[in-house]
Order: structure tokens, then C-alpha cells, then sequence
């Protein structure tokens, strides 16, 4: 499973990045707002931290215009992916950019099965369905990523299954069981994936018992 961060802020992804375990990142125009710093270098400076696909989202409502800034987004660096969302302007944003400019989408903002496979159609690499949020609407947001999964499963659709809106660590156990192909985590979702506490006392405890015999390596 590919792991991106959802975060335009450069500090923090270069020590994530520095695990080795970031695949790409993922930004929206909240979180570039969030980040406080002009669009354009932020993203120029995430693609030089991270070699992975990086998501770049357009503003425009209407197809031109998502084109237009489309192709503004993959000038930045070839490892750009235009973010488009899920509306029928941005389906036929997502196709053109694909066909005729050979661009990478993301079709974000995914809160149905019926909307994915609709991006499927389009040709969309990424589909974005929002989990956390769907959750946070007291609906199960973990069965949209199954429904989603079956049916590119079922018709052999090559679009990646890229769960976000991720809240919890239990979020990124279940997509992975889900069978997502990525998932986009918050910087401090990612830290807590590697942390257990039993993991903690076990070492405590070697290394108490290590001291006390002596010995070095
Ligand atoms: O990248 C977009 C998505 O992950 C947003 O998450 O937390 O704003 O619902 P959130």
C-alpha cells in the first residue's frame, strides 16, 4: 500500500520523508491555504522533497478552467498530479487532461460508489473517496472504500483506490484490509502507525536485562 501525507508543510515533510516510508503527498486548497505560503513554490519545493506522485489541486468550476490551471499545476514539476473534483466539469477536466496532455488526476472529493466509478469512466489515475468525513456524518465511510474496491475489481478499472479524510490509525489498518491501493495521512497519524505501547516496555526490558548482564556488542 502506497502511503501519502496530506500536508503542504515543507518541515514537516522532509522528516517524515527522511523515514523512507512516504510514497507522495497529498494538498488541497485548505491545506495549502493552512501552510500560509504562495501555491506555487510550496508545491515546487514538496516535489523536490518527495519524488512521488504529488497532488496539486485545481480551483477553477468549469472545464477550461480546470484545464487551464491544470496544466499551470503540471508545470511546476513532471510528478504533479491535477486534483479535480468529482463534478461533471471536473470529469470532463479529468479526461481531457488525460488524453490530451498525458496529466496524472486525482478526483477528490468521492463520497459514493456510483461517483467513483464515474471517475473511473473518466480515466481519473487516483480516486479520492473521503472517509473521515463520511464517518463524521455518522455514515461508514470504510464501506465506501470496499464498495469502490469491488467494483474496479469487478470491471478491471486501473484507477488507484486513494482513501483519505484518514482521522485514525484504525482508518489506515482498515483501508489497507479494504484492499485500498494508497492511503493520505496526517503528519501526526503517520508517526502514531509505527508506535505500540507493548513495543515500548519490551524494549525497556531488553535493555534492563542487557545492562545487567555486562555484556557489549
Ligand atoms: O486530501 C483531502 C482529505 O484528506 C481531507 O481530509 O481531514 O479535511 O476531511 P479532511
Amino acid at each position: 500500500m502506497q502511503i501519502f501525507i496530506d500536508s503542504a508543510d515543507t518541515v514537516e515533510l522532509a522528516a517524515l520523508a527522511a523515514t523512507g516510508l512516504v510514497d507522495g503527498v497529498t494538498t488541497n486548497p485548505s491545506i495549502i491555504a493552512k501552510a500560509g505560503k504562495p501555491i506555487f513554490p510550496t508545491l515546487k519545493a514538496i516535489c523536490e522533497i518527495v519524488s512521488g506522485p504529488v497532488s496539486a489541486e485545481s480551483v477553477a468550476l468549469d472545464h477550461d478552467g480546470m484545464v487551464a490551471e491544470g496544466r499551470k499545476l503540471m508545470a511546476v514539476a513532471p510528478n504533479i498530479v491535477v486534483k479535480l473534483p468529482l463534478t461533471m466539469e471536473g470529469l470532463k477536466a479529468c479526461r481531457t487532461l488525460t488524453e490530451q496532455y498525458g496529466a496524472k488526476t486525482n478526483v477528490t472529493l468521492c463520497f459514493s460508489a456510483v461517483q467513483a466509478l464515474m471517475a473511473a469512466k473518466a480515466g481519473a489515475t487516483y480516486i479520492s473517496p473521503f472517509l473521515g468525513r463520511l464517518d463524521d456524518g455518522g455514515q461508514d465511510g470504510m464501506e465506501l472504500i470496499r464498495e469502490i474496491r469491488a467494483i474496479y475489481d469487478n470491471y478491471g478499472y486501473e484507477t488507484q483506490v486513494l482513501s483519505a479524510s484518514i482521522r485514525t490509525v484504525a482508518h489506515v489498518r482498515d483501508a489497507a484490509l479494504a484492499g485500498t491501493d494508497c492511503a493520505t495521512i496526517p503528519p501526526n497519524i503517520f508517526r502514531a502507525l509505527y508506535k505500540h505501547v507493548l513495543t515500548d516496555v519490551g524494549l525497556e526490558a531488553f535493555l534492563k536485562d542487557w545492562k545487567a548482564s555486562g555484556q557489549e556488542i
